[in-house]
């Protein structure tokens, strides 16, 4: 709902449980008056009062510090000492500017952003003007508003209006002040292997600061941070999440001011930043999405899930069945032919699965990481008959056939780079920084993206593919391209994202059946911007069965599980040497869209039966994981056990999945676990147990943790029962 309230110049907008009002002040600024729990439209009068002290009508001029004016944009160089939303700076150098309103407009449904990653659909949204008081430049602010949701899209559009160009060394997508108080800030950061750890941390005075400059979003930090109120728990307290709809170089700032409040801002990374607008042009920033909880991180979480499962996600692929997939890197890494895969497509059918993905080696000279990449031409050699011998083998084993590809990237070793040379991102006489022993293909060229598109297109229309996995291993250096005017550097990193984005917009529009799966060597791009393209994204090249309960926990705070890939994989595990059993690498990889990363035709009877059954384990509960809400039951990096819950909409259905470590003393874990979400007056049995009891009980109660080993797993699935004890 966004309502107008034309005499006090005031916005209300409000969603499932938030509200979020902003008025123009006496002075003409677009001020904040509240963005929290629900308030009283009655009382518009009092926010008016408390708004009007923080900055007077009489402050026309600013000759007052506007430092304690929670504004919704923040200027420079005009007595808001605080750093601004936006840094523009014109052809003589100035850069001061302060915005006032001019004009808004509430429009219908969600406004369609070209070129980036958008929320699809939405009830309604607010668009304000704000003109600069010393030149000609402008500011739409967007609010995108869903009434069941408490995700609230914001984003900016910087126009020069002016005739002479400008240079906008910031343009951050959205300001936020929150009231003072004392916030801690939570972030999701990580490596290789280790993503999305959990850090949080008290908001001092001063700024706090999280960013990738690696040119994707990065395992580093992942473009989200949760901003929780003192006392705010998973399941208890508020807290606002701020989360980025971009791929490329981004920051979130908090920053404390001396009265306690705090200002959030976010958007492109400026380090490194400059855009050049001219007469005219405008600058789209990317899309935040803001939420607020009143119930805790659990209930963030599952706001952001739904959101990202129906605004974001392609609709055809949000909630539907996710390829059951068996992939042979693990089973082959590059050494496999023909005559070694059709045994591992058998295998997977004979598990269950659906989907066999061949992984990376399959073109090119590509029988190592360092040749081949960006030649997407199949290695009749290595697959004799080209791709057909395996897609016929899968069609008749009744299996779809998925492949890899690394349309971003290039080996020195290939006929794509000797043909052109010029096409990677470097600078003539500075050696080029390799990753992984490749480079990145310069994707602000219009031709590159052709020929990626032509290539990969070609691969995709000349064969029966159902799936692709797109892998992305290093981050970016250099920041260059020749292409690109010097005084122009400073566009590179964003117009590289926009280059990506392109890319996937043709892909998955010339192939719309096509299921597509995101990867960056696991997590190194696991965003809402992928997201957008990709329904489903590798979550960590990290299959062990222990740290996968982290990652994937860390994962979830703003993530569906549905868009997490979770396979099944070989012990001792590749990544960590570990050793756990194969029914909790199975149970764990039940959380999120499942497969396997194991070679299925070297498996025992035993090892057979125990992945067929967790694959039909699967089946059972995919729409759990396809369209449940996330409860978090028991935090692996605070305590000695794993537990995450599924909860059908309706609360009819729930699944419980757990692991304990006990690197402790024996017994070392809570042996009670209260279950959250189910209906307080529905009856429920759990089947594992044959317990039936009300879901108030179960979660008054709780339920006892079996005493397992360690790294022993468990699972529960629980239905509403007619049935009733007798007592
Ligand atoms: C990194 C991915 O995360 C792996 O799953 C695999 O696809 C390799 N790349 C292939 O090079």
């Amino acid at each position: 709902m966004i309502r107008y309230y034309e005499r006090q110049k005031t916005f209300w907008l409000r969603g499932k449980s938030y509200d979020y009002v902003m008025y123009v002040n006496g002075a003409g600024f677009l001020q904040n008056l509240h963005y929290g729990g629900r308030i009283d439209e009655n009382d518009l009068g009092e926010l008016i009062r408390r708004g009007d002290l923080l900055c007077p009508p009489q402050n026309v001029n600013g000759e007052l510090a506007l430092d304690a004016m929670p504004g919704e944009y923040g200027f420079f160089g005009r007595g808001d000492f605080r750093e601004p939303t936006a840094v523009i700076e014109r052809h003589d150098g100035a850069s001061m500017s302060r915005f006032r309103y001019v004009s808004h407009e509430i429009r219908k449904g969600a406004p369609r952003l070209k070129g980036l990653p958008h929320a699809r659909s939405a009830d309604a949204t607010f668009a304000v003007t704000l003109r600069d008081d010393f030149s000609p430049s402008e500011i739409t602010l967007y609010y995108v508003v869903f009434d069941g949701s408490d995700a609230l899209v914001r984003y900016a559009e910087l126009k020069n209006a002016g005739s002479e160009p400008v240079r906008l060394k910031r343009a951050f997508s959205f300001c936020n002040e929150l009231p003072s108080g004392d916030y801690k800030m939570l972030r999701l950061f990580g490596a290789w292997a280790t993503e999305c750890r959990v850090e949080t941390t008290q908001i001092g005075r001063g700024v706090t600061r999280l960013q990738s400059l690696r040119g994707v979003s990065s395992y580093g930090l992942n473009p989200f941070a949760a901003i929780m109120r003192d006392g705010c728990t998973e399941t208890q307290g508020e807290c606002y999440g701020a989360q980025l709809v971009y791929s490329g170089n981004w920051a979130i700032t908090a920053e404390k001011s001396f009265s306690g409040s705090v200002r959030v801002q976010g958007g492109v990374n400026d380090f490194g930043f400059s855009w050049e607008l001219g007469a005219g042009e405008t600058f789209v920033a990317p899309q935040a999405v803001l939420c607020y909880s009143g119930e805790g991180l659990g209930q963030l979480s599952r706001e952001y899930a739904d959101f990202i499962r129906e605004r974001i996600m392609r609709p055809e692929f949000a909630c539907s069945h996710r390829p059951l997939v068996a992939n042979n890197w693990e089973a082959t890494f590059f050494d496999f032919n023909a005559e070694k895969l059709l045994p591992i497509i058998d295998g997977a059918a004979e598990l269950g699965a659906d989907t066999f993905v061949l992984d990376d080696g399959w073109f090119g000279e590509r029988n190592f990481d360092n040749v081949g990449l960006g030649d997407w031409v199949v290695n009749t050699e290595k697959l004799e008959g080209g791709l057909k011998t395996l897609i016929e083998r899968c069609k008749k084993r009744g299996l779809k056939f998925g492949l890899w590809f690394e349309p971003e990237m290039v080996n020195e070793d290939s006929e794509l780079f000797r043909a052109h040379p010029e096409w990677v991102i470097a600078k003539a006489g500075v050696e080029p920084v390799r990753g992984r022993n490749q480079l990145v293909l310069d994707l602000t060229r219009p031709e590159v993206v052709d020929y990626i598109f032509n290539s990969v297109s070609k691969i995709l229309s000349e064969n029966d593919i159902a799936y692709v996995k797109w892998d992305f291993n290093r981050d970016l250096t250099e920041f260059y391209s020749a292409s690109i005017p010097a005084n122009r550097q400073g566009e590179f990193a964003h117009r590289f994202i926009l280059g990506s984005y392109n890319l996937m917009e043709r892909l998955t529009s010339a192939f719309p059946e096509v299921f597509f799966e995101g990867c960056a060597g696991g997590g190194r791009r696991f965003d809402a911007g992928v997201l957008y393209y990709f329904p489903q994204i590798w979550t960590s090249d990290n299959t062990d069965g222990f740290e996968r309960t982290r990652i994937q926990w860390g994962t979830s705070l703003c993530y569906p599980v549905s868009a997490m890939s979770c396979h099944v994989a070989a012990c001792p595990n590749h990544q960590t040497g570990r050793t756990t059993p194969l029914n909790t690498r199975c149970v764990v990889a039940s959380l999120g869209a499942t497969g396997c990363e194991l070679d299925c035709s070297k498996l025992t009877d035993g090892e057979k039966a125990e992945i067929k059954s967790h694959i039909k384990n699967y089946k059972q509960i995919e729409e759990l994981v396809l369209r449940g809400d996330l409860y978090r039951l028991s935090n692996p990096f605070e305590t000695n056990m794993f537990c995450e819950m599924l909860v059908s909409k309706d609360k009819t259905k729930a699944y419980v999945a757990g692991e304990v470590f006990l690197g402790g003393p024996f017994g070392g874990y809570a042996n009670v676990l209260r279950l959250r979400g189910l209906s307080e007056r529905k009856t429920y049995k759990i089947e594992e147990l044959d317990i039936i009891a009300s879901g108030r009980t179960l979660a008054e109660l709780g339920v006892s943790v079996p005493q397992l080993g360690d790294f022993g797993a468990w699972a529960w699935h629980i239905t509403e029962s007619e049935e009733y004890k007798e007592s």
